[in-house]
């Protein structure tokens, strides 16, 4: 089912681009994100009710810069530019923008001069998030000010008749006190959108562009038994039933007894048909004496790749695989463009479609985790598995610091196993985003009875977090953190102490690898 209820977000770049299209989803109304260059024609057969133009990391003055067509503006759909947006707006109607003496990032207090439909419920001196260096230096014809800030004496702009606006802060992120209201007035009031975009939507449309692509042939889908690749399984058997397999990979660097649980799971729930491998002798020994966290990396998602092709050679006419991928996944291994800089290898993004000559389906590409828990709830995903703890692709290996040996892994995964089991007792687990312990290379003296002991250091890391992309640690209480470290070293022979881990994302990233 299409909703005729559409935003189309035309992106130019931002960092922000899918921050916008979530919050208009987070209000029941379907958005899309076309890139800035869509052609009229194009822009025509979606039929929107309204457009965004994205910020984006270029100034609109300069040569080369994204550029819309003008007659864009004669549609009769109601526009919103943001930041970007608004210089875009402001050249199209003779307006002038130059670069700002100081560029501004951050808070300011909004003063309002009109309160208008867009501005409607928009608290006068609320808090909203700047992040330009070009001011308007002259006010496009048939546009009136609406609001200032101290910095900024022309903050928000609109021509009220044309339904064209412009706001030169950000509506879209948390630190905008009254963003959400500022979304609000655009979508139902101007653009008289309905709220009737859902999760079940997504999935339905999802299922029709699945069957339209992928026709009959054999799709593939590695399952680690996460949120997302079990989502994504799902979704497609839905769409394409007995033509999907999934292979699920034990590389031994899985939670204790994991990968056993993950299969089950399948089976009992679900009629999927799930080739199960384990190929932990294989990792680990690819593994032995390396400790270089990235070099980690690429050996396991390289052994992945070997071992996956062995076994879907075994599949014939294959010619699809599915991934989980997320969003923020999608950000942070981008290695190009001013936007984002690359952070961490994260292997479920590259390397297997192009060795295999597949062609990728990746549903989730433009969502969040926790829009992709809801369609797994949707879908019948039991609610241990849709609020299962993100996990990292290449598991314990990045939580064992460098070299990782079998004795290792299996003290981690015991100190790990205390850890969740005692969140989950004490109704602490699903307030917390990811928890996990971390096994570090360094041993210290302790004393056990009489004797002196000298054993190893675990980490003990649980921080809260939206989108895993900022993350805040979790405060414990002193009495919780004293018992499961108590816990921890009475039952895991070679660990003599525990710390937890107190460090924000950023400056820190939530995996210590
Ligand atoms: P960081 O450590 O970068 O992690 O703050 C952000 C989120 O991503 C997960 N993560 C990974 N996921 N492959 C994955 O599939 C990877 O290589 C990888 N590295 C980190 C991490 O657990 C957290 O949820």
């Amino acid at each position: 089912m299409q909703s005729h209820n559409t935003i189309l977000v035309l992106d130019f770049g931002s960092q922000y681009t899918q921050l916008i299209a979530r919050k208009i989803r987070e209000q029941n109304v379907r958005s899309i994100i076309y890139p800035f260059y869509t052609s009229l024609k194009k822009i025509k057969e979606l039929k929107p009710k309204g457009i965004i133009l994205s910020g984006g990391p270029t100034s609109a003055y300069e040569e080369n810069s994204p550029q819309i067509d003008s007659e864009i503006f004669q549609l009769n759909i109601p526009i919103l530019g943001i930041c970007y947006g608004m210089q875009l707006i402001t050249l199209n109607y003779k307006g002038k923008v130059e670069p700002a003496k100081n560029r501004e990032y951050g808070k300011a207090s909004i003063e309002i001069i009109t309160n208008n439909e867009i501005l409607k419920n928009v608290k006068n001196k609320s808090v909203v998030w700047m992040s330009h260096g070009d001011y308007i230096t002259k006010i496009p014809e048939g546009f009136s000010v609406d609001s200032k800030t101290e910095n900024s004496p022309i903050c928000s702009i609109s021509n009220s008749e044309k339904k064209i606006y412009a706001l030169q802060f950000h509506p879209e992120v948390a630190h905008t006190e009254n963003g959400k209201e500022i979304l609000r007035n655009f979508l139902f009031d101007i653009c008289k959108c309905k709220p009737d975009w859902t999760p079940a939507n997504f999935i339905d449309e999802a299922v029709d562009s699945i069957r339209e692509k992928v026709k009959d042939a054999k799709v593939l889908c590695a399952l680690s038994g996460g949120v997302d690749s079990s989502v994504a399984a799902l979704l497609l058997h839905k769409a394409i039933g007995e033509n999907l397999t999934c292979v699920h990979v034990d590389n031994g660097l899985m939670r204790k007894n994991e990968s056993i649980k993950v299969v089950e799971m399948f089976e009992e729930n679900f009629d999927l048909k799930i080739i199960h491998i384990d190929a932990s002798q294989e990792f680990l020994h690819k593994l032995s004496g390396v400790s270089d966290p990235e070099k980690k990396r690429k050996i396991i998602g390289n052994t992945f790749i070997e071992v996956f092709e062995k076994e879907s050679d075994k599949i014939p006419n294959t010619d699809f695989l599915v991934q989980g991928t997320l969003y923020p996944d999608v950000i942070e291994s981008a290695s190009t463009g001013t936007a984002s800089h690359k952070i961490k290898t994260h292997h479920n993004v590259g390397g297997l479609p192009e060795i295999m000559n597949l062609k990728l389906i990746e549903p989730f590409r433009e969502l969040f985790k926790d829009e992709v828990r809801e369609i797994g709830e949707l879908l019948g995903l039991p609610h241990e598995f849709v609020h299962r703890h993100p996990f990292p692709g290449p598991g314990l290996a990045v939580r064992v610091l460098g070299e990782i040996t079998e004795a290792k892994l299996s003290i981690l995964k015991e100190v790990d196993k205390i850890f969740i089991d005692e969140l989950k007792k004490f109704d602490l687990y699903y307030k917390i985003w990811q928890a996990f312990a971390v096994l570090l290379p360094v041993q210290s003296v302790g004393v056990m009875g009489d004797a002196r002991t000298y054993e190893s250091v675990v980490v003990l890391r649980a921080v809260t977090s939206s989108d895993g992309m900022t993350a805040d640690w979790y405060k414990f209480d002193n009495d919780f953190l004293e018992h499961v470290s108590n816990k921890i070293i009475r039952e895991v022979a070679g660990v003599n102490r525990v710390v937890y881990d107190i460090s924000s994302k950023p400056p820190s990233t939530i995996e210590w690898e």
